[in-house]
């Protein structure tokens, strides 16, 4: 009985979790990579929205091509993007646009190792994803 019901509550808690997708989540999420960041590095002064701008326009080349996270997502990340390989649209990045960002931390930490590394050239740092997701939650 006793297990039964920690299940059910564990279970519930889950499903509230996934429920509530949207800016609160996005936020939880931040506030994780700023303790992790802290951990990095015992000067960091938490996370900004300024850098996490400057991170999202800044270019860099890459094979040649001057690419930022801007360059698909486009430089307001609460409009749709596009794909500047494929054409293809890309859903707004900005979580109050778009209530389905940031809900799985799994696919979040997949797509931040896969475009931080074709676009940097390496995983972004946990200052840099708490930076960024601070600017997305930003921009309304
Ligand atoms: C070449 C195009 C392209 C570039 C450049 C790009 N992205 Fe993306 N991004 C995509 C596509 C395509 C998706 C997946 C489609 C979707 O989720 O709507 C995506 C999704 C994401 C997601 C998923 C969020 C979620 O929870 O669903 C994050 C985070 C992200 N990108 C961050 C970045 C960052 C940070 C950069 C710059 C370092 C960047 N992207 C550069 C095309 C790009």
């Amino acid at each position: 009985m006793k297990k039964t019901s920690i299940l059910f509550s564990l279970l519930f808690a889950f499903t509230s979790l996934a429920a509530q997708a949207d800016v609160a989540s996005a936020q939880k999420l931040a506030d994780k990579y700023a303790i992790f960041a802290k951990h990095i590095n015992p000067n960091s002064t938490g996370l900004s929205a300024a850098e996490g701008k400057n991170f999202f326009n800044r270019e860099l080349t890459i094979k040649g091509k001057q690419v930022a996270c801007a360059s698909c997502h486009t430089s307001n990340p609460a409009n749709e993007g596009k794909h500047i390989v494929t054409g293809k649209p890309i859903r707004p990045l900005s979580p109050a646009a778009n209530p389905k960002r940031f809900a799985d931390i799994d696919k979040v930490e997949k797509e931040f190792t896969s475009h931080c590394n074709d676009v940097i050239g390496r995983d972004c740092s946990a200052q840099e994803k708490g930076d960024f997701i601070t600017y997305l939650i930003s921009v309304k």
